[in-house]
């Protein structure tokens, strides 16, 4: 049974160069899409897309930065230029940042609203102009949100204002393109082992690495944390012709946390 594939499509996919925006391109590459492997880290990028090249598919990558509009037309525009049409959008770039509401610096909370709230806004709108006028028209976005968008994450004040946002625009644009052939949804990932988790660690629990990662672990009701690859097949299902019936949905996949 061919399920899920992406034969002739092409997807764009926003903070490829790591962790889930890894898996995500590698996977959509291997099920036949061509991918754009867009990131500000210009060598993660590139290592994907050689990655993707020695496996037999079709990537190339894009320098973006989602926190600029001009930036993030011109990623849509070089994967236009190279493949005729923009089939899938994937915006999984994003930052993060630990502290309570008086813990945040207002700098602290700009830095998270440009990449998260306003990269996912700019990224959206190249990518949904472009859906807008190719033949056939039409498309699909991913959002990457996060469970902290649905329930409060000790000390993650802006990241969870950020990512409540992620949620409310996927609905918004669902439900304004839903006429036009666009669907949109997004993954709300519980923690999910990435180099995000590892930075983290590394950054405030330098001196008990070993402890807090173990920490982490057991803090998931699945008793560790989730894996990139993990995330990757829902964010396939959602691009593929499989999930027609879905749009402005939210969907979690945190191994139980917020089912407690
Ligand atoms: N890891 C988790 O526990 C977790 C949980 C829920 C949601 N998420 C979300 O998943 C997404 C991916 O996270 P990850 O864990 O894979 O992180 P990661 O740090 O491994 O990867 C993020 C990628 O985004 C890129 N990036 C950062 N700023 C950018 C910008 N301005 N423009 C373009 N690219 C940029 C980075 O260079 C990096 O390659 C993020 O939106 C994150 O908020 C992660």
């Amino acid at each position: 049974m061919r399920v899920f594939r992406l034969d002739g499509k092409t997807a764009l996919v926003t903070g490829a160069g790591s962790g889930i925006g890894r898996e995500i391109a590698l996977l959509y590459a291997r099920q036949g899409a061509a991918v754009a492997v867009a990131d500000i880290a210009e060598d993660g990028a590139a290592a994907v897309a050689e990655e993707i090249a020695a496996g037999g598919g079709t990537g190339f990558p894009v320098r973006l930065d989602v926190a600029d509009l001009e930036s993030a037309r011109s990623a849509v525009a070089e994967t236009v230029r190279r493949h005729g049409r923009l089939d899938i959008l994937v915006n999984n770039a994003g930052i993060g940042h630990v502290g309570s509401l008086t813990e945040t610096a207002p700098e602290d909370f700009d830095r998270l609203v440009a990449v998260n709230v306003n990269g996912v806004y700019y990224c959206s709108l190249a990518g949904v102009d472009q859906m807008l006028i190719q033949e056939p028209t039409g498309g699909v976005v991913v959002n990457i949100a996060s469970i902290a968008g649905m329930v409060a994450v000790n000390r993650r004040f802006a990241y969870c204002a950020t990512k409540g946002a992620v949620i409310s625009m996927t609905q918004s644009l669902a439900m304004d393109y839903v006429d036009q052939n666009i669907r949109c949804n997004c993954i709300c990932p519980g923690t999910i082992h990435s180099p995000f988790v590892e930075a983290y660690l590394h950054r405030f629990h330098a001196n008990e690495l070993e402890e807090t990662r173990a920490a982490l672990h057991a803090r998931q009701p699945l008793g560790r944390m989730g894996r990139p690859d993990e995330i990757a097949p829902l964010a396939l299902y959602l691009a593929s012709d499989e999930a027609a019936y879905v749009t402005g949905a939210q969907m979690v996949i945190d191994g139980g946390l917020t089912a407690r």
